[in-house]
Formats: C-alpha cells, sequence, structure tokens
C-alpha cells in the first residue's frame, strides 16, 4: 500500500496520507484537505466515506463476510447467546462464565419498566405504529433517567445500557398487546432474554404458556445476526447524535427512528406485506419476476434483495434461510405466503436478470417468513430487528463517546441563490 496519495488541484499537487485497517482496508485521510485545498468532497450517500475508524464489526461486502469483534457471524449465530453477543460487542471481549452471569443477573434485574412510562404509553392509539410508540418511549427513559444527560452527575453510562438492554423488550411487548385488547404481562425474570420476551409477548392471564424451545432458539440466532453491521444509516445516526454529545437514550431513540425506514429496518415489514399483496392478487410469481424486471412501467418495488453493500450474498441471509427451513419443518407451518417466498426466492437465485444485477434474497426477504411463523405480526418485524440492533448501537455510541470523535458535520455545496436585494411584500 502506498502511504500517501496525491491529488492535483487546479494545477497544484497535494498529498494525504493513506491509512490500513487491521484487514487492509485502504482510506485516503482527507481530514487536512479543505482547509489545504480550499475543496471539499461530494459522495451522496456516504458511499465512499469512512466516517469513522471502528474495531467493533468488520464486513467485507465483496467476499460476504461478517465478524463481530473478530468471530465470524457463522459460529456466534450457531454458538452463542445473544447477551454473550451483546457483551462482545459492547465489552470488546467474549465473557467469562462470571462475567456473563453477572452481566446476565443484572439485565434480569432491570426488566421492569417505570410504571408512569405505562402511562404514556396508554395515551397512544390502538392502531400506532410500534416502532413510532419504541422510539418515544426510548427517548422518554431520558426523562426518567436524568443523569444521563446531566454533564456533573457521576458517569452512569453503564447503568444506562444494562438497563436500555433490559428494558426495550419488556416496551416492545406493550404495543403488541394493546393492538390484541389483552392485558401486558410484566417481565418473568426466572426466564432467559429471548424466552422472556416470547413470555411478554404472548402469555395469557387465562392459561399457562410454555416457551417454544424451537421458538426461542431461533430468536436468538436472528437477534445475533442483527446485532451489529458496522456504520448502517441506523448507527451512523446513533454516532451522530451522540457526537452532540446528546443521551444514550436519544441518540438510540434516533437510531429506531432511522431503522423504521422502509429503505432499511422496516424492509422486513415491506416484504411480507409485498408477498400478501402478490397473494391477494391470485399469487401469480411469474407475473410479479415480469413486474419487478419492469420496474419502471410497472412501479413495482421488490423489497428483501439485494444489498448496498453486499455485492455476492448477504452471509445472514444464508444463516438466516437454514434457520427458516428448519424452523418451518419443526414447527409444521404451512403458509400459502411462504410458497410465494420460494417462488421469487427461485426466480433471484436462477434468473438471468436477478443474478446479472446480484439481486439475491437478503436478510429482510428470510427474517420476515421466520417471524411470522413464530407468530410475530408484521407491523412488529422491525421492532425485533431494533431488539436485536441494539447492542450494536450501544457498542457504537459507546466506542465514539470513548474516543472522544468530534461532532459529526459534514459540509455542503451551495446550489441556491446568490444574494439579491429583500423586496417589500407589497413589491413582490
Ligand atoms: C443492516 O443490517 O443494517 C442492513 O443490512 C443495512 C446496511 O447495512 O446498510
Amino acid at each position: 500500500m502506498s502511504d500517501k496519495a496525491q491529488l492535483i488541484v487546479e494545477g497544484k499537487t497535494y498529498e494525504f496520507p493513506t491509512i490500513e485497517g487491521t484487514e487492509k482496508e485502504k482510506a485516503i485521510d482527507i481530514n487536512t484537505l479543505r482547509d489545504t485545498t480550499g475543496y471539499i468532497t461530494i459522495d451522496s450517500g456516504y458511499k465512499n466515506t469512512g466516517a469513522t475508524k471502528s474495531a467493533i464489526t468488520f464486513l467485507d461486502g465483496e467476499e460476504g463476510i461478517l465478524r463481530y469483534r473478530g468471530y465470524s457471524i457463522e459460529e456466534l449465530a450457531e454458538k452463542a447467546t445473544f447477551l454473550e453477543v451483546a457483551y462482545l460487542l459492547i465489552y470488546g471481549e467474549l465473557p467469562t462464565q462470571a462475567e456473563y452471569e453477572a452481566f446476565e443477573h443484572k439485565i434480569r434485574i432491570h426488566t421492569m419498566v417505570n410504571e408512569d412510562m405505562r402511562r404514556i404509553f396508554d395515551g397512544f392509539p390502538v392502531n400506532a405504529h410500534p416502532m413510532g410508540v419504541l422510539s418515544s418511549l426510548v427517548s422518554a427513559m431520558s426523562a426518567f433517567y436524568p443523569d444521563s444527560y446531566d454533564e456533573k452527575a457521576p458517569d452512569s453510562t453503564e447503568l444506562h445500557i444494562i438497563r436500555l438492554l433490559a428494558k426495550l423488550p419488556t416496551i416492545a411487548t406493550w404495543s403488541f398487546k394493546k393492538s390484541q385488547g389483552h392485558p401486558v404481562n410484566y417481565p418473568k425474570n426466572e426466564l432467559d432474554y429471548c424466552s422472556n420476551f416470547l413470555h411478554m409477548m404472548f402469555a395469557l392471564p387465562v392459561e399457562d404458556y410454555k416457551v417454544d424451545p424451537v421458538v426461542s432458539k431461533a430468536l436468538n440466532k436472528l437477534l445475533i445476526l442483527h446485532a451489529d453491521h458496522e456504520q448502517n444509516c441506523s448507527t451512523s445516526t446513533v454516532r451522530l447524535v451522540g457526537s452532540s454529545k446528546a443521551n444514550i437514550y436519544s441518540s438510540i431513540s434516533a437510531g429506531i427512528c432511522a431503522l423504521w425506514g422502509p429503505l432499511h429496518g422496516g424492509a422486513n415489514q415491506e416484504v411480507i406485506e409485498m408477498l400478501e399483496d402478490i397473494k391477494a392478487d391470485g399469487g401469480d410469481v411469474a407475473k410479479y419476476v415480469d413486474m419487478a424486471k419492469n420496474a419502471k412501467t410497472s412501479g413495482f418495488r421488490l423489497f428483501g434483495f439485494g444489498h448496498r453493500v453486499y455485492k455476492n450474498f448477504d452471509p445472514r441471509a444464508k444463516i438466516i434461510k437454514k434457520a427458516a427451513d428448519d424452523v418451518l419443518a419443526k414447527l409444521g407451518v404451512n403458509d400459502p405466503v411462504l410458497e410465494i417466498a420460494k417462488g421469487l426466492e427461485e426466480a433471484a437465485l436462477h434468473d438471468p436478470y436477478f443474478v446479472s444485477r446480484r439481486l439475491y434474497p437478503n436478510v429482510d426477504f428470510y427474517s420476515g417468513i421466520i417471524y411470522r411463523a413464530l407468530g410475530i405480526p408484521t407491523n412488529m418485524f422491525t421492532v425485533m430487528f431494533a431488539i436485536g440492533r441494539l447492542p450494536g448501537w450501544i457498542a457504537q455510541w459507546k466506542e465514539m463517546r470513548t474516543n472522544k470523535e468530534p461532532i459529526g458535520r459534514p459540509r455542503q455545496i451551495y446550489t441556491g441563490a446568490t444574494p439579491r436585494d429583500f423586496v417589500p411584500m407589497n413589491e413582490r
């Protein structure tokens, strides 16, 4: 690798240092670009911009590699618990038995949510989207823990981290319960993280609820696969908001809002809604494959295919596809929407149009299918993604603060009017 990059601007040559990461990713350090040349860079969507140096997650889009702190996603999804992965992301190493037990215990004893938060929740309409509710209530947590934004208060970040991990699943289940007209469930702290969530989602006061281990194992895997994805839109949002020294609850709440968008985490909901629409229209997959190929004229938007950074395949999708096949077989799920999904998957994997454009099914395509099989309603899919992504957001927020990164403040190229005189209203 060359240790200097040259840039010729207006006939003058400037040199900039280059940087190499531990996985040999290369960057040109342009920190001094504007000061020395008077120029800035334009990089719409930040496709070529490294916003930070991070030691958390490595992703190779060409080779389909994803690692958290050096551990492959395949191994973690197979062997670890979600809380083990959360610990790894946030603290940098896999926990010892004692560290794990202490971490899990702290989370268990913080699962209850202040009853006044429930009163805020009660004010939401019954059909409120659970992502809107979740982001609002996470933001409201800052009001319940004011030391999170008090610069003079002793540092309580660790406790806020535990609270977020412990309370997010509890809050998430409230929306579902309300939509069903059922009372909310309090957490049952003898249960593990995933089982506790499932219990709060599905238990009813009138009968015993036993968590199906197939379901809780599948959930554990799904949450691990979503736990971090380097500088994606919601994570960049969390870092950017946090860079202004905003508290952790506000930063994570902003991340939840970013995740909600259909081009980001909201895609898993869009996938199932798209499959439902195809089914309602007679289930003719070939017709929709053609419409996807002629998107400009048909106006049909295909969700769940391709990825901004994975050029050949999404390694999470491979794991999830296998998990989806296992779970559907074990639970004996027979769902016509899943047949349509299989038809689309088939087209994407073999049709030259899809293959040449690298439109392979991605993680959102399969995660919606599993969540549906687990009995999670469609409008809760992105909430599930948020629960999974929470440790990643926390780890990235913490790294940004620990490294004392400066406030994020992009520049622009102004394209508006040049100076002109004010015209009084009666003369316009
Ligand atoms: C994610 O997991 O955040 C999504 O795949 C989106 C992304 O990485 O850009």
